[in-house]
């Protein structure tokens, strides 16, 4: 069968990391995927740096609408990041018929129920493995591992650099501001660190878990957000005197009068698995009712486990591209569109 072509939108920390995964892994994706995946085009502002990372392995372009306007190119990976021109491209790349794999939380949580939709009445995939909590099999795990269960609750670390922060203010004795600059240094904040320290990003990857786990639109403006920006030194110390750990949590459960959506620190024993969670690290805790209550864990940012989440959704659609529509795994299927009220 003919490799798959794809093409890459921005070949930043995710987008090198993917390029180097399929390079490094190429046969053993080959054989996973049934054919192989191939990185055909690079569209970047920063032609010099694209062609840096390349060579002459693929096409490098300036403008990515030549990627989208190129009949050859079956998938659009979308690694730009944003609300901008990310969803332009995405819209236009859907409506070119080409499947799309991005790592776009913030835009799936806010424009995901206009995407799914577009690309549903399109017959093309979109796929999200990277959009939360990195390399971890999180969507996945909700949407096909645990797709027997009724899901009672999810509640996760998804934020790597609010965790680094929280994690070196307690053992280091470190103030917030130094510690957030440290983060930035590592590369695992967001290009605007409010959205990590905000809980934003926190609250865009649980919406995201929250639509696949119940089954509900994509609704990031009903969730309530709460960040660390509030906490001291002195919090955390307490914390820790009362046998406690202070942790950002996103948190989604159904309950009797909807779904709750949720990010805000909260207080966990210290003996509990989550609250041993430290570093850059994330981990999601989920409840079903017939499998009772499961823990995924692993690096939540960075380029290779980032990448690692690309490439498993670039081989989920190698396997599927051509197949009949009806029969693929729905990019998200609504069932209702209750949510309680926001932090209820
Ligand atoms: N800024 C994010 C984090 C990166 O710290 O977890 C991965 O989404």
């Amino acid at each position: 069968m003919k490799p798959i072509q794809v093409g890459l939108l921005g070949i930043g920390t995710v987008g090198s990391g993917t390029f180097n995964v399929l390079q490094r892994n190429q046969e053993e994706i080959r054989r996973r995927a049934g054919r192989g995946i191939e990185i055909a085009m690079v569209a970047d502002l920063d032609t010099t740096r694209a062609k840096a990372v390349v060579g002459d392995a693929a096409k490098v372009v300036g403008d990515a609408r030549e990627i989208i306007a190129n009949p050859d190119i079956d998938v659009v990976v979308e690694l730009i990041g944003g609300y901008g021109i990310a969803k332009a491209l995405v819209l236009e790349a859907i409506a070119a018929g080409k499947h799309v794999v991005t790592a776009n939380k913030a835009l799936l949580a806010v424009h995901g129920t206009e995407i799914f939709k577009a690309a549903a009445e399109k017959g093309v995939m979109v796929a999200y493995e990277a959009a939360v909590a990195g390399g971890i099999p999180i969507i996945k795990a909700l949407r096909e591992g645990l797709t027997a269960n009724s899901i009672q609750w999810v509640a996760g670390i998804i934020n790597g650099t609010t965790n680094f922060i929280l994690s070196e203010m307690r053992d280091k004795g470190l103030d917030f501001d130094v510690v957030l600059k440290e983060a930035q240094r590592l590369g695992y904040a967001e290009a605007d660190p409010t959205f990590d320290i905000e809980g934003v990003d926190a609250a865009h990857k649980a919406t995201l878990m929250s639509a696949i786990a119940f089954g509900i639109p994509v609704q990031f403006d009903k969730a309530y957000v709460e960040g660390i920006t509030k906490l001291s030194s002195a919090d955390i110390k307490y914390a820790e005197q009362l046998g406690y750990r202070i942790k950002l949590l996103g948190i989604t459960k159904r309950t009797d009068k909807g779904i709750e959506l949720r990010v805000h620190p909260s207080l966990i024993p210290a003996k509990r698995l989550i609250a041993n969670v430290e570093g850059p690290m994330n981990a999601v805790v989920v409840n079903g009712d017939a499998v009772g209550t499961t823990l995924y864990y692993g690096k939540g940012a960075g380029s290779e486990p980032t990448a690692s989440a690309v490439v498993a959704d670039l081989v989920d659609i190698a396997r599927m591209d051509g197949s009949d529509p009806a029969h693929r795994v729905p990019a998200l299927a609504f069932q209702s569109s209750t949510l309680a009220a926001a932090g209820s």
